[in-house]
């Protein structure tokens, strides 16, 4: 049995991929700091599949701890989620995202060198991209100057791979760039948990139901969109999670075609805040306080995945609708919020 270790593997996007990971017969052990995740994540993942992961509270920018945790497991691949990923605070705080960002990623490879393991998954973000000349967005659209230090922090990272990859043939890597990852699983046993208030749109909307927020600050309706909101590309976090299982298993079936490969993972499908809005009214019948309010800085207008690439070569596309995904992530608020 391959054994898979996921940094990060509390955090919401990595525990929805540890669930997958089991599910498709690999042994999982979870790395993670709990800076941003609680311990009791490895309750939901169990009272899905029956397994309770390994576990180990590790730092990853503590080097001593990452080689020792080598020493002792044997690795078949790494997917490497631990970040730190709010962009505002990375505008406050850069040096904090350079060195969690950073300094974990080369200590991970450096593992990798050191124990001959081949497979690594990492994850990127469509944030790379900036304002897009053309959409949909595909792979080789140029990467833009970043617009905060968290994205930078992923184009700085996808270099090291690339370059790592460039002299070590035995090292073979996949970037997967996520666009926009909303929803929960289907149990409610697992989701996002954001810790203070919500940067991202969804659990902002998802709290605000549950009467944790008064109201949803709708950022700007002036844009040059059909609606004037913003257009984002909402990929169910199931759907998201599936594709890493894919990407693992062409990795160890030595199916791709270069030692570093790059995937976009979206649904081809741009929604507006507004449409996000009337959709989760729609699924959970609350009515949504919101307000429209002026932009936020640093958003880009529209961004949204050509997902041919992902498609064709992965053999992976989505499954979910966003109503799913918004449905899913209100029954997740409720059981964390103990409603009805
Ligand atoms: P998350 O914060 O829920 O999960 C990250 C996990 O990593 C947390 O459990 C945190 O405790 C852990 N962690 C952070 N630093 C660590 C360290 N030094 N050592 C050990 N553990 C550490 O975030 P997520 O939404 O699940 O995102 C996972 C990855 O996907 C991140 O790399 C993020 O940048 C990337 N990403 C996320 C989004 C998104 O919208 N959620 C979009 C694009 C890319
Ligand atoms: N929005 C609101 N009100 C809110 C929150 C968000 O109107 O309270 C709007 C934003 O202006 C944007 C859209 O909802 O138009 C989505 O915003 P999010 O903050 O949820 O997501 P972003 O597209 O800004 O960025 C997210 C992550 C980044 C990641 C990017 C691409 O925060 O880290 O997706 O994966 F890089």
């Amino acid at each position: 049995m391959k054994k898979i270790l996921v940094t990060g593997g509390l955090g919401y996007i990595g525990s929805h991929t540890v669930v997958a990971l089991q599910s498709k017969g690999f042994d999982v052990v979870v790395i993670d700091n709990l800076s941003n995740s609680e311990l009791s994540v490895l309750d939901g993942i169990e009272e899905i599949s029956g397994t309770r992961p390994d576990f180990e509270e590790i730092d990853l920018r503590v080097k001593e701890d990452v080689v020792s945790f080598f020493k002792r497991n044997k690795i078949d691949g790494i997917i490497h989620f631990a970040a730190s990923k709010a962009v505002g605070e990375s505008v406050e705080n850069p040096l904090l995202y350079y060195e969690n960002n950073l300094n974990t990623l080369v200590y991970l490879l450096q593992q990798c060198q050191e124990h001959s393991i081949r497979n690594f998954i990492f994850s990127s973000s469509c944030t790379v991209y900036g304002e897009p000349d053309t959409l949909p967005i595909t792979e080789s659209a140029p990467v833009k100057e970043a617009l905060s230090p968290y994205g930078n922090t992923k184009q700085i990272s996808e270099e090291i791979i690339r370059d790592t990859c460039s002299v070590d043939s035995n090292l073979q890597s996949i970037s997967l760039r996520y666009f926009n990852p909303i929803g929960a699983h289907e149990s409610a046993a697992i989701g996002e948990l954001p810790k203070g208030t919500p940067q991202n749109l969804v659990p902002y909307i998802t709290q605000t139901a549950a009467g944790l927020r008064k109201e949803l600050s709708v950022f700007g309706d002036d844009y040059h969109t059909p609606d004037g909101s913003c257009i984002r590309d909402y990929i169910h976090v199931v759907d998201l999670a599936e594709a890493h299982v894919v990407a693992l298993q062409r990795l160890i079936g030595e199916k791709n075609t270069s030692n570093f490969e790059i995937f976009n993972l979206g649904t081809g499908r741009g929604s507006s805040v507004l449409e996000v809005v009337n959709a989760f009214e729609k699924v959970s019948g609350e009515k949504l306080n919101y307000k429209i309010v002026d932009r936020r800085a640093g958003d880009v207008t529209a961004v949204y995945a050509d997902t041919q690439k992902a498609n064709d070569e992965l053999g992976w596309k989505t499954k979910k609708t966003m109503e799913e995904a918004l449905s899913s992530a209100w029954s997740w608020e409720k059981k964390v919020r103990g409603l009805k």
